[in-house]
């Protein structure tokens, strides 16, 4: 059985002789399910009993995350035709929303400006400040999760222009190997690592709750001061974390972004904000 039940199906008819089906995965199938060290199942296999969720994939149609057993529809990155995503950067935000005046930094062009997204998960976030000009670098540990991301990523990286990389790895490993020197490192460092569910809160996204059954969302907890630490130490002029509104607020914020049901908290990292 894989981890948490997890298959990655292979999109592509196999060959039908005498009554068995011949499959043999193309190389995109097998990188998939070798960077998920995930097992592969064939359109025509019959699904595993303790398979609770499917990582689709096919050269033509990319990856996508199914839930077994309920009634979603799979789940992907698709930042071309993502309505939510698209009406929010076309209507939902201008310069003077909290989330982005969040990043901005003083002196500073937005396109001069580096973001690392540390916590880059389905992306969207990145996408929306990356159409508002920021420089961005995304950063994601869960390997089904970047899958997903790079999928998505890859499809629209015409109207991603400013993003440089997608990079599969843990942030605080990451944000520990950067050279506090470096002069190219980055201006502001973007936390939104997955929370615990507190109390009443707004339905989340369908792509959001799916996240949470396969990430390890009390690790993301766990983490989060060592994640802000390894940030604090890296970033040229400041830390961003995404929080619930009424989540308490880390001793070292200096000043919070809010909107609607969302916090921006701000640890600077300079003097020069
Ligand atoms: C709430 S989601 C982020 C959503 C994202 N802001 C968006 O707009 O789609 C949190 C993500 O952070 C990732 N994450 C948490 N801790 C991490 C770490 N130390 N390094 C890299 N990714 C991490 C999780 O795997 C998860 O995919």
């Amino acid at each position: 059985m894989s981890a948490k039940g997890l298959f990655v199906r292979a999109v592509t008819h196999g060959l039908i002789t005498n009554n068995t089906t011949h499959y043999s995965p193309t190389s995109f199938v097998l990188d998939v399910a070798n960077q998920c060290s995930i097992p592969i199942i064939g359109m025509e296999d019959p699904q595993p009993p303790s398979c609770k969720f499917i990582l689709n994939a096919s050269e033509q149609d990319g990856v996508s995350l199914q839930s077994i057993g309920t009634n979603m529809k799979p789940s992907r990155c698709d930042f071309i035709n993502d309505l939510e995503i698209i009406n929010r950067i076309k209507y939902g935000y201008t310069v003077k929303d909290p989330f982005i005046k969040a990043f901005t930094v003083n002196n500073l062009k937005r396109a001069e400006t580096r973001v690392l997204d540390a916590t880059a998960g389905m992306g969207r976030d990145s996408f929306v400040l990356s159409s508002f000009g920021f420089k961005m670098i995304l950063v994601e540990r869960n390997p089904i999760v970047y899958m997903l991301l790079k999928d998505g990523y890859e499809r629209a990286k015409h109207q991603f222009g400013n993003v440089s990389s997608v990079i599969h790895a843990d942030s605080i490993n990451y944000l520990n190997h950067i050279n506090v020197e470096d002069p190219n490192r980055p201006h502001v460092v973007y936390l939104d690592p997955m929370f615990e569910k507190h109390g009443k809160q707004r339905a989340t996204k369908r792509s959001i709750s799916m996240l949470r059954d396969i990430i390890d969302v009390e690790r993301d907890n766990h983490q989060l001061s060592q994640l802000i630490e390894a940030a604090s130490r890296v970033a040229i002029r400041k830390v961003i974390i995404k929080r619930n509104k009424s989540a308490p607020i880390h001793p070292n914020v200096k000043h919070s972004f809010v909107a609607r049901d969302t916090r921006f908290d701000m640890i600077v990292t300079t003097d020069l904000i």
